[in-house]
């Protein structure tokens, strides 16, 4: 594990769910966490819930749907910190109406893909410059196994008939991100993982499966402080490693 002091963490959509335990767990290990949250007040009500437990955090306000909000808390971290060592893009929606390919509205599929997707790449371009001044740079996306095309075609795997057209493709798109990115930053220090929290209690699902928050979140940060001799597999879950 790296030796967390002084490092510097942005987690997107930490205001709440997976988010929130990433930021608490990371902080824990003694990183500075950002808690990026698209409401202020929603942010500043966590990051104070985290300080009032002894964790050094602060929050942030990133609304991945907007560029602008991206770009200031870029600026921000520049000048406060001038390096990002951890970035986690976490925020990510599930958008009613999505279905099945046959039936799924564009628009759904679309707003879809403006958060999970997109909103990862906004976020990466922007921060990518502050992630090459840290000392060993991580960017970990919060994927899903419902991203996987060989898990999708695999009547075996028990997501087999979650059929949301805008949401599985978005996490297949993201993991190609992740593919990109690592292989066009393989001369960097900067390590680029997927990592799927598995089914976890959160309003994202409704409150399905049997998981808590905190155990979602314990992979991406077991990752998010790897060295990069375990960073061989980009996309994983805390069984190791998953099919694209
Ligand atoms: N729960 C699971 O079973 C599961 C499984 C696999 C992968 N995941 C992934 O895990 C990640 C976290 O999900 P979760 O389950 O913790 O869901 P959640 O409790 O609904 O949290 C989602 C977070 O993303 C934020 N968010 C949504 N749109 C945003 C935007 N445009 N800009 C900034 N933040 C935004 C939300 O903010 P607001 O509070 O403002 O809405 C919230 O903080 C997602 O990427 C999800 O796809 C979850």
């Amino acid at each position: 594990m790296l030796n967390a002091n002084g490092r510097i963490a942005l987690v997107t959509g930490a205001n709440k769910g997976i988010g929130l335990e990433i930021a608490r767990q990371l902080a824990t290990s003694g990183v500075h966490v950002l808690l990026g949250a698209r409401d202020e007040n929603r942010g500043a009500i966590s990051a104070d819930q985290l300080s009032k437990e002894g964790l050094d955090v602060s929050c942030v306000r990133i609304d991945v749907c907007d560029e602008e909000s991206i770009l200031k808390a870029a600026r921000k971290i520049e000048s406060e910190y001038g390096k990002l060592d951890i970035l986690v893009n976490n925020a990510g929606i599930v958008v009613r109406g999505d279905t099945a390919p046959s039936a799924a509205p564009l628009n759904v599929v679309r707003k879809v893909f403006d958060t999970n997707f997109f909103g990862a790449v906004s976020v990466v371009q922007a921060m990518l410059p502050l992630l090459r001044n840290a000392r060993a740079g991580r960017i970990i996306n919060i994927s899903s196994s419902l991203g996987s095309l060989t898990l999708n075609g695999d009547p075996n795997y028990p997501g087999y008939d979650v059929r949301l057209l805008g949401y599985n493709t978005s996490k297949a798109a993201l993991n190609m991100l992740t593919v990109q990115l690592s292989s066009e930053l393989k001369d960097t220090n900067i390590k680029v993982v997927s990592v799927c929290p598995g089914l976890t209690k959160t309003d994202l699902n409704g409150h399905m499966g049997d998981r808590l928050p905190s155990e979602g979140a314990a992979e991406p940060v077991r990752v998010a402080l790897s060295d990069s001799n375990e960073l061989s597999s980009l996309f994983r879950d805390e069984n190791g490693e998953l099919p694209w």
